[in-house]
């Protein structure tokens, strides 16, 4: 009967926190995106991170478990649908098999957000530093389509460096989409992106700015190609999203500027958060 069939379908071990992909773009051979499902209750504030995942089988005990990771998310948080930013390792546990989603699969999402890289986290401040490297724009893609972004500082920075040229086109094309996205602009007001400045710089590969963005900092080749003042506690705030070496570098850097490590419950200048690696 129906009822019967009902019952064994409630009883079959469903995946926890399913959400359903509605599309994958791959961007390079190192790196895709991809969206998925919003939970109707899920709430966050721009920069936080979920855990997502995929079911895999124990190998000692056969059984199937949740493999999860640590995942920003990069879309705003008025969208209906939630994407994220990934790297793809050939042998990672969880980006070997993740990589080959497609629309209409299944993922798992844990619905709690955490993270650090949040406004709350910061005192209030004129100039607003993104620093990313590879994947670690996912959290600066969701920050940067937040009202509170514009209306709580003058000038946005986001400098994003990758080895190679193809890395940087996730972002180049979010900064344009930013610069004529209309609903946008209604939402925080008109001429808002004029506050937004985009810096990228790859380091393996020819393009017109090359290096790592702390040696252009030490240089003060940022600070003039940008035409504004080395950071000060004062004036600026930082957030950091990247690879563990660059975020250790970073931070040695920000601390010498006079900036301080800001949490939740104690903002201060800046904070940092480590872009996943499978
Ligand atoms: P490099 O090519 O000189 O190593 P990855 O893809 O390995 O995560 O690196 C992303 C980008 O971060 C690369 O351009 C890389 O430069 C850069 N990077 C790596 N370590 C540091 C560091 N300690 N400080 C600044 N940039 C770094």
């Amino acid at each position: 009967t129906v009822t019967e069939a009902a019952a064994k379908a409630v009883k079959k071990p469903a995946m926890p926190d399913a959400q359903t992909v509605t599309e994958v773009t791959h961007w390079t051979d190192r790196l895709f995106s991809f969206r998925i499902t919003r939970p109707a209750t899920l709430r966050f504030r721009s920069g936080e991170f979920v855990m997502i995942g995929l079911m895999q089988t124990d190998e000692k005990t056969g059984k199937e478990k949740p493999l999860l990771r640590a995942y920003s998310i990069a879309s705003p948080s008025w969208d209906d649908e939630l994407e994220f930013y990934s790297i793809k390792v050939q042998d990672g546990p969880l980006t070997s098999r993740l990589q080959h989603i497609q629309p209409g699969d299944q993922i798992i999402m844990r619905p709690k957000p955490v993270g650090t890289l949040v406004h709350d986290a910061l005192l209030p401040g004129k100039r607003l530093w993104f620093f990313a490297t590879g994947t670690g724009i996912a959290p600066f893609a969701s920050l940067l389509r937040d009202p509170q972004t514009y209306t709580d500082y003058e000038e946005i920075i986001l400098t994003h460096t990758c080895r190679e040229v193809g890395e940087l086109e996730y972002g180049r094309q979010l900064i344009a989409n930013i610069r004529n996205d209309e609903m946008l602009e209604e939402l925080i007001g008109e001429g808002f992106h004029e506050k937004l400045r985009y810096y990228p710089t790859t380091t393996r590969e020819e393009s017109p700015k090359m290096g790592r963005i702390t040696d252009l900092m030490r240089a003060d080749e940022v600070f003039e190609d940008l035409g504004v003042a080395p950071l000060c506690p004062q004036n600026d705030r930082a957030m950091v999203c990247g690879n563990l070496a660059f975020n250790i570098e970073l931070k040695g850097m920000l601390e010498e500027y006079g900036l301080r490590e800001g949490a939740n419950s104690d903002p201060a200048e800046y904070v940092v958060e480590k872009a996943f690696l499978d």
